[in-house]
């Protein structure tokens, strides 16, 4: 009999996060998922799950959480590290209205501290796995309309900050993918969003799945297609 696959999901606390956790125990994979308290959602999942969920307290934003879960990793392989934290806030604000401190948390949870953890754990990716990086559309500067301005701006900032890890690490042979999930009635994107969690994440899933084997980096959408830097 062939292991089970493994994914670690890195902030699936709720939403997003914690529907990719599922999605991969429903397919058989062995998941570790990271939360940075108590999570109903994931304590549910354990009881459904209990032999193939582990559950890891990291707050991403601490490096030191982050190399002790490397330390508490060794040995183990992961064929997709998915880091999906992320924040919005002060989303109707420009630079002329906002906090600063709400732009400074932003670019640290959604731009450095996701390509940090890709630097801290990209050694228990094998060659052929996979490192992706929850990203948005809104991350595109080409697509950009002015809306949601300084979390847009955290996203590009995340976009540019994986070309450059994409560069620095051409040898590893992973798949490197930005990936924007469509707009998801989450508590971030809120009741008006276009799609349900059930319409997003099997899909990027099924895209992960997609792009095995193809070593390098792409800003992509659930259905696998480019989207413009
Ligand atoms: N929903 C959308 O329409 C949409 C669209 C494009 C991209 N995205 C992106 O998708 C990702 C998930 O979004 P979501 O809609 O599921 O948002 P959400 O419901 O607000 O969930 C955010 C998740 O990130 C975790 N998180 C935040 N800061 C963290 C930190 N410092 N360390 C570890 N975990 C942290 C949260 O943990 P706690 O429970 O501890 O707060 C929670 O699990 C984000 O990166 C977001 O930017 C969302």
């Amino acid at each position: 009999m062939t292991e089970a696959s493994t994914a670690l999901v890195l902030g699936a606390s709720r939403g997003l996060g914690l529907a990719l956790a599922e999605e991969w125990l429903g397919r058989g994979w062995r998941v570790i998922a990271t939360a940075r308290g108590a999570s109903e959602g994931l304590d549910a999942l354990a009881r459904r799950y209990p032999d193939a969920l582990a559950i890891e307290q990291v707050d991403i934003n601490a490096a030191d959480a982050v190399r002790t879960l490397r330390a508490r990793l060794d040995g183990r392989r992961l064929d997709v590290l998915f880091v999906n934290a992320g924040i919005a806030r002060a989303i109707e604000a420009s630079p002329a209205t906002a906090d600063e401190a709400d732009f400074l948390d932003m670019m640290l949870t959604n731009a450095f501290s996701p390509v940090r953890a890709a630097e801290l754990l990209r050694d228990l990716v094998p060659a052929g796995g996979t490192i992706a990086v929850m990203t948005s559309e809104l991350g595109s500067i080409e697509h950009a309309g002015g809306g949601w301005q300084l979390y847009s701006s955290s996203k590009a900032a995340l976009n540019m900050l994986m070309k450059g890890y994409a560069a620095k690490h051409a040898g590893d042979g992973h798949v490197l993918l930005l990936v924007a999930p469509g707009w998801v009635r989450t508590d971030m994107g809120g009741s008006d969003a276009a799609l349900s969690i059930e319409e997003s994440i099997p899909l990027v899933v099924d895209m992960i799945e997609a792009n095995r084997g193809e070593p390098g980096l792409r800003y992509v959408d659930r259905f696998n297609r480019r989207i413009s830097w």
